[in-house]
């Protein structure tokens, strides 16, 4: 399968992984995000970076991007959001950012990492027959330190490369809320939202696969006790630049609903 490689508006690609940690750190600690090293796996390390909220009684949000390497506007997306955000919206949440988990399959433009393993299945109660990947053994070594990252939200910054449509995994108790529906109003100023039909296999409804359990990163965090967790969908086949925006507007819609929510406690 041919690598999905695009290019970025400052004209280098957007597997270039050097260049996007260099650009992470930078952007990161200017914007106080503290690193710490979670593991290695393939021999890449993968980082998390905290960023501590001005109120100890904050939520804490967790971000995560970069599971799958051809859907490269996710952690391009969370260096957008550092670069964007303003600091009052950073500071009135905990903060916790995986911006890049599959490394290898970022580097390659390749959706699986360079064993040919899923980074996002193996995780939790609904894993079935999957077994974790190499990040997946890293992350799952950090439960207790990733749920109570993610106690009050999750959200996991994903594509779908081969469709025009945005769409949402959403993890709610009960039917749809605010917080879900929030994101997919979101993505509807970004782009056309998926209409209610199926994908993957699964019933898609007002841009939403609602409590969609199948030992994902997020549907693990959601089992974990997350009040609330999301995938966002942006589409591979819409302009790279415009995902990039697309997935920083909706980390920043994340937030927002988590600190609104957090405010009405
Ligand atoms: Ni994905």
């Amino acid at each position: 399968m041919s690598a999905s490689i695009w290019r970025r508006p400052d004209g280098g690609a957007s597997n270039d992984l050097a260049a996007f940690d260099a650009l992470c750190a930078e952007r990161a600690e200017a914007t106080g995000f503290v690193r710490s090293v979670l593991g290695e796996a393939l021999g890449r390390t993968i980082a998390a970076w905290e960023r501590a909220a001005a109120s100890s009684r904050a939520p804490h949000v967790l971000i995560a991007a970069g599971f799958h390497g051809e859907e490269a506007a996710g952690p391009w997306g969370v260096l957008e959001f550092l670069g964007s955000t303003p600091p009052d919206l950073l500071d009135r949440a905990h903060l916790v950012l995986l911006p890049l988990v599959n490394a290898t399959g970022f580097a390659a433009g390749q959706r699986l990492n360079a064993l040919g393993e899923n980074p996002n299945r193996g995780y939790g109660a609904a894993r079935g027959d999957d077994r974790p990947s190499a990040e997946g053994e890293v992350l799952l070594s950090h439960s207790a330190r990733l749920a109570e990252a993610g106690r009050d939200g999750v959200l996991s910054c994903h594509e779908d490369r081969w469709l025009r449509h945005a769409y949402v995994y959403s993890f709610e108790s009960g039917p749809p809320g605010a917080f879900s529906r929030s994101l997919v109003e979101t993505a509807a100023r970004w782009f056309a939202v998926a209409p209610d039909g199926e994908i993957d296999g699964c019933v898609v409804r007002d841009g939403l696969i609602h409590n969609h359990y199948d030992g994902s990163f997020e549907a693990w965090l959601s089992e974990c006790g997350a009040a609330v967790a999301a995938c966002i969908e942006t589409p591979g086949e819409a302009d790279f630049a415009r995902r990039v925006q697309a997935q920083a507007a909706l980390m920043r819609t994340f937030v927002e609903m988590r600190v609104a929510e957090s405010a009405l406690r």
